[in-house]
Formats: structure tokens, sequence, C-alpha cells
């Protein structure tokens, strides 16, 4: 079987989840409201998702009886919040029991407050432009303290870069991401600050950070100046925003070449995923370094690597040429602190079940789990047994 890199003994190795893409019924999201419109962008509906609301037991051990040590999760803010102003106890609760369900199978949890998915009242009320967005973002937070007591690790926003693209994105996109909307970034950033000193405030010990969507591209010869305007709005703007946190999470999948002009080079023959994105494994090692030198001291998480196949030895493939990139990284000094893969499960992708990221298939009406050989294969490089309680 491939070999893979060594990594240090304290180096979180997880697996990674989000809440809407796996959970099932969040009947009070923007996004399944959207998926249920007449005229619905979204090609195959989320529904049942993959039932993790109630199968997260199942989830939590296949990932701890692989050996991974750590799982990334999040929190639906629909569900704690269904209505402006009514918290759910019994969700705070459910969530609650995740965290302690994963500490009782030796596994750190890393909690996602926000991935994609918002409130419909939320959302209908203007979304990330609303006044209010920062206050009622924070009651939010607030809400979470029993389910946020003892943990590690908190993402408060996963890609807001990403996020502040949706209008963009939505008209469609080729050769590169569109710059992102400017409003809708800074008011991202200006929840995320105030996320991290509200969350620094009440849980002591708690490292936060937030999740950036960071692609390799690379310069062709004198294409300097045009990659740093092409990167500063698309993530590196993002990056800065986390030079004061306790960590930057790094979410990879392709890269490619930029030329002087600004533009993307476009490979016809280039091998290509699911999703339509390049294969290039060492992309990952390749963004690593890049934030190391925009954000320099801030430790990194690589909170999402993979790739959408159905071929699961081309994903162990990609998987070990991805951490052999992020080992040289480290070798060169980006100070990395742990690697988490997207995802554990297949799952639905943002408007469709297409494309598999899942190291476990899992059947769409039985909801039965299948774990795919990569799954054995990832979890068994786990670099360390887990401290314990607290993912410290
Ligand atoms: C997102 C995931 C998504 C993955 C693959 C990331 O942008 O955080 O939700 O499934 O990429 O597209």
């Amino acid at each position: 079987m491939t070999r893979a890199p060594q990594f240090p003994p304290d180096f979180l190795w997880g697996v990674a989840t989000g809440a809407h893409q796996t959970e099932g019924g969040n009947v009070a999201s923007d996004w399944w409201y959207r998926d249920h419109l007449p005229d619905s962008p979204s090609a195959e509906r989320c529904g049942d998702a993959v039932d993790s609301y109630h199968r997260w037991p199942e989830d939590l051990d296949l990932a701890a009886g692989a050996g991974f040590t750590d799982y990334r999760f999040g929190i639906e803010w629909s569900r704690i919040e269904p209505a402006d102003g009514h918290l759910s106890t019994a969700a705070v609760a459910h969530y609650r029991r995740i965290v302690e369900g994963a500490w009782s199978r030796g596994l750190r949890p890393l909690v996602t407050l926000h991935h994609f998915t918002l409130p419909l009242w939320f959302a209908a009320g203007g979304g990330w432009l609303r006044p209010d967005a920062t206050e009622r973002f924070l009651r939010y937070v607030d809400a979470l303290a029993p389910v946020l007591e003892g943990v590690g690790f908190v993402e408060t926003i996963n890609e807001p870069n990403i996020v502040a693209m949706f209008p963009k994105l939505a008209a469609g996109v080729a050769g590169g991401l569109p710059v992102p909307d400017d409003a809708i970034a800074e008011a991202m950033i200006a929840v995320h600050r105030a996320t991290v000193d509200r969350l620094r405030a009440n849980h002591p010990g708690l490292r936060v950070g937030w999740g950036i969507s960071v692609q390799d591209y690379q310069a062709e010869p004198g294409a300097e100046a045009a990659l740093e305007a092409y990167a500063e709005p698309r993530d590196q703007a993002f990056l800065r925003a986390s030079a004061d946190d306790d960590f930057v999470g790094v979410q990879t999948y392709t890269g490619g070449r930029l030329r002087a002009d600004g533009t993307v080079v476009e490979v016809p023959d280039a091998e290509r995923t699911q999703t339509g994105w390049e294969y290039t494994p060492a992309a990952l090692g390749g963004a690593v370094r890049r934030v190391a030198r925009v954000v320099p001291g801030v430790p990194i998480i690589v909170t999402e690597n993979g790739l959408a196949t159905d071929d699961d030895a081309r994903r162990i493939a990609y998987t070990t040429g991805a951490l052999e990139s992020l080992r040289a990284a480290m070798d060169d000094g980006a100070d990395v602190r742990g690697y988490f893969h997207w995802s554990l499960l297949d799952n639905w992708e943002w408007g469709h079940w297409g494309p598999t990221f899942g190291l476990v298939a899992v059947e769409r009406t039985t909801f039965e789990r299948k774990p795919k050989p990569s799954l054995a294969w990832l979890g068994s490089l786990a670099p360390s047994v887990p401290s314990g309680r607290g993912g410290a």
C-alpha cells in the first residue's frame, strides 16, 4: 500500500464534516428554502442528507475506529434558532451529546459554527448585510456556551471568502474564482472578529480561528504582480483578518497557473475530479506556504483537503501527494498543527449528490455506511493517541 509521510505526535489527525450536508431535514434554513423554490438552482435537494442528525454515533464510531484522533463537525444555526430569538435548548443538548460522544471515543472535536447555511429568518432580513448581523450571530454564539464547554478548537465561519462570492458564483464562473463582494466580506470579517473576542472572553483556553478557501495558483514567468492582485481580495484579505487568531484554517482542493494579464491558464487535457477541478495534490503544500507568508506566526490547521472521485485508489494517491507537499512545507518552516480530510462521508454537495468526497460511501435510501479502503488507510497514519478530553 502507498506510504505517506510522518507528522509530529501532537498533530491533529481528523476527518471533517459539515452540518447541513450531512444532517438532513434542516427545514428552517435558507438552503432548504432555496432547494424548494419552483425554479430552484439546486439540481437535487438535500432532503434527509445522510441522516447524520440521528446517525452521528455511527459516524463517530467510523472515524474513531479507523484511528483518527480528531473530528470536525458543524452546528446548524437554524436548528439552534429556527425563529428569530427562539433558542432551542433541545438542539443545544443534541450538539453537546456529539461533543461528549467524540470525547468518549477518544476524538477531539473541532466545532464549526457556520458552514454556508443561515436560518431563513436571518437570510430573509438581509443576511450578513443586516445592520444587526453581529449582534444576532453573537446571540447564537452565546447560546452555544454549554456545547463549547471544554472544547479545544472552534472554526467560527467556514470559507467566508466563498460566501462573499455566492452572488457572483450563482451567475457561473469560468477560469478562476470571482472577486468576493466587498460589503459581504467586510461584514463577515466584523462578525468573525467579534466572535473571536466573545469566545475568548467566555471560554478561556478555547482556540478560535476560521477556515479560508485557499487555491494554489502559481505565477507564470512575469506574473508575480498579477498573482498578488488575484489572491489579495479572494483569500489574502480574509487570511490577514486572522492575524490575531489562535489558528487559521486552510481549505485547499486545487490550483493552477496564472498569466501576467491575470487570466488563468486553461489546461484542456488535465486530469479533473468529479467537480471539474484540476487534480493537483501538491496544491495543499503550495497553499500552506503562501498562508505562512501572509500571516507569519499564526498556526495553521488544514481544516479541509480532499477530492471528489469514484476511484478510491485515486483518492489515496491524491492524499498521499497532498500530505507529502504538506510535510515539505512544514520542513521548510510552515507551522502546521493538523490535517482534516474532507470528508468522512459522501454527502450533499451544495445542489447535487454527484461528487463523492467521502472516505465512506452512504447508501442513499437506507443510509447504510460503507467504508472505502481510504478510510482505514488514512486513519492508520494517525501520528498520535489523543491526550483525551478537551483537545489540549
Ligand atoms: C466546503 C464544503 C464542500 C467542499 C467541496 C468546501 O468549499 O467547505 O462544504 O463540500 O469544499 O466542494
